[in-house]
């Protein structure tokens, strides 16, 4: 479903990715960790198109994506959730949905609207589909982004550390959203600090460092006895 190989990213002079291949099937689960400003972020964003690079290739899903400009095809193929959850603060839950379905896919009003209470139902929300961002809690505002990037109906979803913002007794309604989708067999890319998440959900564990994959493998094996002392030495921080 994601093939890259060789990816190599620079700010200016600044390479954040050394050489970074990877090869995730459909349906798979991929947990990325590693410390901050390994690159995580500049990874996932560089796969949807939202990032330049200077080397290498990608392609999602036989598209590939072009190093050198921001790639429409890719926004209906790929489904991304930040930290931030970034809704538009002056749309409705619903419209908050349903505006990229319409926008992007021409899809009319009521066919919109039936598929945003579907997936309203599915992240649990289907009392809240009139409410505005600002009277949600943040959990309840990452679970709509979740729905929000489900509308396009895409073939794979990335999450960059969406449960970072939330306070920790909220983060699992997020975490549990997201384990459904993995059962669903959705094809993931999650970068996350949540170790336990990555160990019980994902089906293979990433663990990079300094623009470059340090490791990877089994989570059980992998949190139980990592092979690299980077590696051990993040998980023992982690703890
Ligand atoms: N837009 C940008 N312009 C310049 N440097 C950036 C930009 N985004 C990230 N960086 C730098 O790239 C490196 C990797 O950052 P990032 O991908 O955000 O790592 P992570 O998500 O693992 O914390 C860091 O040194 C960061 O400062
Ligand atoms: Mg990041």
């Amino acid at each position: 479903m994601i093939s890259i190989k060789n990816l190599h990213k620079s700010y200016g002079t600044h390479e954040v990715l050394k050489g970074i291949s990877l090869e995730v099937q459909k349906q798979e689960v991929v947990a990325i960790i590693g410390p901050s400003g390994s690159g995580k972020s500049s990874f996932i964003r560089t796969i949807n198109g939202l990032e330049t690079f200077q080397q290498g290739e990608i392609v999602v899903d036989g598209v590939r994506v072009l190093p050198d400009t921001y790639n429409q095809s890719l926004t209906k193929k790929v489904g991304m959730v930040f930290q931030s959850f970034n809704l538009f603060p002056h749309m409705s839950v619903i419209d908050n949905i349903t505006l990229a379905p319409m926008e992007v896919k021409k899809a009319e009003k009521e066919k919109a609207i039936e598929q945003a209470k579907v997936l309203l139902k599915k992240v649990d929300l289907s009392a809240h589909a009139y409410k505005y961002p600002h009277q949600l809690s943040g959990g309840q505002q990452q679970r709509v982004a979740i729905a929000r990037a489900l509308a396009l109906d895409p073939q794979v979803m990335l999450f960059d550390e969406v449960t970072s913002a939330l306070d920790p007794e909220i983060t699992h309604e997020v975490l549990n959203v997201m384990k459904d989708l993995a059962v669903s067999g959705m094809t993931m890319l999650v970068v996350t600090h949540e170790m336990n998440f990555a160990e019980k959900v994902a089906d293979r564990v990433i663990f990079f460092d300094s623009g470059i994959i340090i490791e990877e493998g089994d989570p059980s094996l992998f949190f139980k006895n990592p092979a690299t002392d980077r590696a051990r030495s993040f998980l023992n921080q982690m703890a």
